[in-house]
């Protein structure tokens, strides 16, 4: 009886928070004015900090100084750090002064910064001596400078004196120093029904930031808002939020909003027309607010700084200084130069960017079996099918509900006979039922967070009452990673793969849906202090536990919703509850453009979106511009009617399977782009700007984008849309990729759309390679032989690159790969190794070979091609641009040139 009761009462509970997420409430939500840091920060002037810095001395090879307010020679200093790492990188550290024993440690985020970035540190030896300021190089043609009275941090370029970045050019800077409690203070913060403690009384740091010769800034997701960050204070700005980056599970987002969502990372870009691109990262956990200042903001500042500046705000309520300065010049680099601190993205396996069926839920084995062979019957191809959280025995993670899923292995053997895979959720609210081994054994061992009294944290999510696991501790991370051995996750086989919600934490009943601030982790570390990075812990924890399943020898596929700064090494992230509508459609581009700048590369939005229910035009657009999301999943809410590709009626089950061939085609394109990602930090799709740094007119386009160097994507955000007007940067033109049709660079075009595809072109100049025979699966796609397609410019030359690796191993870290560069010019295609010299043909056998050769804008006549070094002459004729296609137009094709992939040839055109 009394088991029945709670059960109604949990059930009330839920399906109220599940009709209170019916629509975004903002009032769950604090506002700069409803957080006292945030509001306090705000409202100072520029001036206003007083510090300067003395005892400046170089140290250990880092130059060190202290902090101290000026008017107040006895206050406590703060201790400045500055060193400097190759490709001109400086590391700003700014902390208490731990020799003067503050009431306890700030936090400063662990785990972030890749263990090789320490070893890049150059040891500074020498001070440009100077009574106003100290300066050390950066790099041959940079400086930092730290002016001492008032303290101002600069990078110069020396050769022009041109300023790069700065901090504190508006003495705004910040530092609440942590304080014992006395019986007068009163810290407490209340928002709702929930009651802050904050024991150690206020403690946030705030500074300005200002980018020099910048046009616009970027970055610092995740919310669903432009690319180019609009300014959010000063003259003529509408909203007055700042950009808040708190991760939290936020039902139903508005799709043009400054709010932060489910993860955060503090990486900002600058971008201009002049100077190219600069970046600052400030590595801390905490809740941060950045205000993006207008042009005149500081109206009342006596400080002249030159005009193309943008200058930005920044507040965390805890933590500490621990900043990264970019140089640049270009976007590339500062992408490389960030990726050097906070890693480059892991190389996913070439199964998990191709194309992912989810919903939720699938509902059983049957239902699971029925999709899997409507798919074949169909002949769409597709990699991974997904189980929420209702597959598992009462939202238990790691178990099955044995009367939907009786044969977990099976299922997934099945799935995995053609070369399938299978995801299941382990989301890390944990069933505090005292029956569950998982439960038991984490309260035992005193696994949980706990919240500020000192007992386990104990919140509601999906299974009710729940506790989470403290992954910022190395030893429970230890724990969780054995939790995916095949004997612990009974019924998970080899194809099984994680998908890793609610990781903000979600805690339905906390304040702002997440767990309290003072909320205590491992260390006496204050939740507060970590809130951001809480589920990149988790995620860590979770892509290290696959990779220990299968004995470091199988990269892990991991897909999370929180994320932070550093989360690409750990897998894919999509973009969370986004809904079925047009303008959610649009703002994904956005999104998943600022993650890729950020350093996520591997991302994407839910195809279709997860609230409400598409129309199938919506549904069809939504396909063909997901195909070129870096992650590619369609998924959907419990509450909305089924959406597999075949339930619109024959012709949208052709687009829509069209939309999954092109991904299919383009996938050895991709997957060269991944490990270019890889290796550089360059992301996979990218902004226009980022192609074309100096064209003003890309700057703030967010509705086209780049797939890698070669192919301009054009989204369709419309109902019923008959034109696009689509801007084709750059001074040579670009090929249509359905027809080859040819347009000019550096117009903008306003084009007839058709319900068939939405506008996608290529680069004249670069070659892309295909595989244009579609199976069941990716996997099954590995021998297939590979189409080129050369789309020549105006001097009849072109270039590309193709990366090959066995798709799923280490072994290409050992040299097993493939890796060309094809070159077309003076009418002869070559082939050239990229590879390491060595013998990577013996790492990476492999037979593929190439059967088709697209030449377009060759000039006519050409009838046959000689193959070197066999001697051998084949045709030149007239072949369809898309082999599958009914009605692909004619274009000038080699046919058959059978040459090997892997090794050196050429073709020469005659
Ligand atoms: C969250 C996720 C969503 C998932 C649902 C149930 O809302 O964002 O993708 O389907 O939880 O697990």
């Amino acid at each position: 009886m009394r088991k029945e009761t709670l059960r109604l009462i949990f059930l009330l509970l839920i399906s109220t928070h599940l009709h209170s997420v019916l629509s975004w409430k903002k009032e769950e939500f604090r506002n700069c004015d409803q957080t006292p840091f945030c509001k306090r920060a705000r409202s100072r002037a520029p001036g206003s900090s007083t510090l300067t810095a003395t005892d400046v001395s170089i140290s250990d090879g880092d130059l060190t100084a202290k902090l101290t307010h000026k008017d107040d020679p006895h206050s406590k200093p703060l201790i400045l750090t500055l060193s400097v790492h190759q490709d001109g990188i400086l590391r700003l550290i700014i902390d208490e002064d731990h020799s003067l024993s503050p009431p306890k440690k700030r936090f400063q985020v662990p785990d972030v910064v890749v263990s090789q970035f320490p070893a890049t540190k150059l040891h500074l030896s020498r001070l440009t001596p100077d009574p106003l300021s100290s300066s050390v190089y950066l790099s041959d043609s940079h400086s930092a400078v730290l002016r001492h009275d008032p303290f101002e941090l600069f990078i110069r370029h020396d050769p022009s004196g041109h300023r790069v970045l700065s901090l504190n050019s508006h003495a705004l800077f910040d530092f609440e120093l942590l304080r014992e409690k006395s019986e007068d203070d009163d810290w407490e913060e209340r928002f709702r029904s929930h009651t802050d403690r904050r024991p150690y009384g206020p403690q946030s740091i705030s500074f300005d930031v200002s980018f020099y010769s910048a046009d616009f800034v970027y970055g610092i997701p995740e919310r669903a808002s432009s690319l180019a960050l609009k300014p959010t204070r000063g003259p003529n700005v509408d909203h007055s939020e700042p950009y808040r980056l708190f991760n939290l599970d936020v039902f139903e987002y508005l799709h043009d909003s400054p709010f932060g969502l489910y993860g955060s990372i503090p990486f900002m870009l600058s971008h201009g027309s002049t100077r190219g691109s600069s970046g600052f990262f400030w590595l801390n956990a905490a809740e941060m607010q950045i205000d993006v200042l207008a042009p005149g903001w500081d109206a009342d500042s006596s400080i002249a700084l030159p005009s193309h500046r943008i200058d930005t705000f920044w507040m965390a309520e805890a933590g500490v200084v621990d900043a990264f300065f970019f140089i640049g010049p270009s976007p590339k680099d500062v992408l490389r130069q960030y990726t050097a601190v906070t890693g480059t993205p892991s190389m996913p396996q070439l199964f998990s960017i191709a194309y992912h069926q989810c919903r939720w839920n699938y509902r059983d084995e049957e239902d699971v079996d029925h999709v899997d062979s409507m798919f074949d019957e169909l002949d769409i191809p597709y990699d991974v099918l997904w189980l929420d959280i209702e597959h598992t025995d009462g939202k238990k993670y790691f178990t099955w509900d044995r009367t939907l899923f009786p044969h977990p292995e099976d299922m997934q053997s099945k799935l995995a006979d053609k070369g399938r895979h299978m995801v299941t959720i382990v989301d890390p609210h944990i069933k505090r039922d005292d029956n569950f081994h998982l439960h038991k054994e984490a309260s035992q061992k005193g696994y949980y967070v706990k919240d500020s009294s000192g007992n386990d944290f104990d919140g509601w999510c999906w299974p009710g009452s729940s506790s989470y696991p403290d992954t910022l501790n190395p030893e429970i991370r230890s724990w969780w990673v054995d939790k995916f051995s095949y004997s612990n996750y009974v019924g998970s086989t080899p194809s099984l793969y994680i998908w890793n919600d609610m990781n903000e934490p979600s805690v339905f009943n906390g304040p702002e849906v997440t767990m309290p601030r003072d909320a205590l982790h491992y260390g006496g570390v204050e939740h507060r202090e970590l809130h951001n990075a809480y589920g990149y812990y988790f995620h860590m924890a979770t892509a290290n536990g696959l990779l220990k399943r299968g004995e470091g020898k199988d990269r892990p596929f991991v897909l999370s919703r929180a994320l932070f700064a550093g989360s690409q090494r750990y897998g894919a992230i999509w973009t969370g509850d986004n809904t079925a509508d047009w303008d959610h459609l649009r703002v994904s581009i956005p999104m998943v453009l600022t993650l890729g700048l950020t350093g996520m590369s591997f991302s994407g939005a839910d195809v279709g979106g997860f609230f409400g229910n598409p129309e199938p035009e919506l549904l069809v657009r939504w396909y063909q511009l997901g195909a070129y999301y870096p992650f590619f999943r369609a998924h959907a809410h419990h509450d909305t009617k089924r959406r597999e590709p075949w339930l619109f009626g024959e012709r949208n089950t052709e687009l829509i399977k069209e939309a999954i061939h092109v991904r299919y085609a383009l996938l050895p394109y991709f997957y060269t782009l991944f490990r270019e990602a890889n290796s550089t930090g360059v992301p996979v799709v990218r902004p226009l700007w980022m192609e074309f740094p100096s064209d003003e007119a890309t700057f703030s386009n967010d509705e086209a984008f780049m797939v890698g160097s070669s192919l301009l994507v054009q989204g369709i955000y419309t109902e019923r849309a008959k034109h696009a007007s689509v801007y084709l940067p750059g001074e040579q033109s670009w090929y249509d990729l359905r027809t080859g049709a040819v347009y000019k660079g550096g117009v903008t075009h306003k084009l007839e759309v058709t319900e068939e595809s939405i506008p996608v072109f290529q680069r004249a100049g670069t070659i892309i390679a295909r595989k244009d025979r579609f199976r069941r699966s990716s996997t099954q796609m590995a021998n297939d032989p590979y189409t080129l397609v050369i789309a020549l410019n105006s001097s009849q030359s072109a270039e590309g690159e193709l990366y090959i690796d066995d798709g799923s191993s280490f072994n290409f870290l050992q040299g097993a790969y493939i890796h060309r560069r094809f070159i077309f010019s003076n009418g002869k295609l070559t082939s050239i190794n990229l590879a390491p010299a060595s013998g990577s043909n013996e790492r990476y056998p492999s037979d593929a070979f190439i059967e088709r050769i697209i030449l377009l804008g060759h000039a006519p006549g050409s009838k046959n091609a000689l193959i070197e070094p066999s001697n051998q002459k084949v045709d030149i004729e007239h072949g369809p641009l898309w082999v599958l296609r009914a009605r692909a137009p004619a274009v000038m094709t080699i046919r058959k040139p059978s040459v090997r992939v892997a090794e050196d040839w050429t073709i020469t055109v005659t």
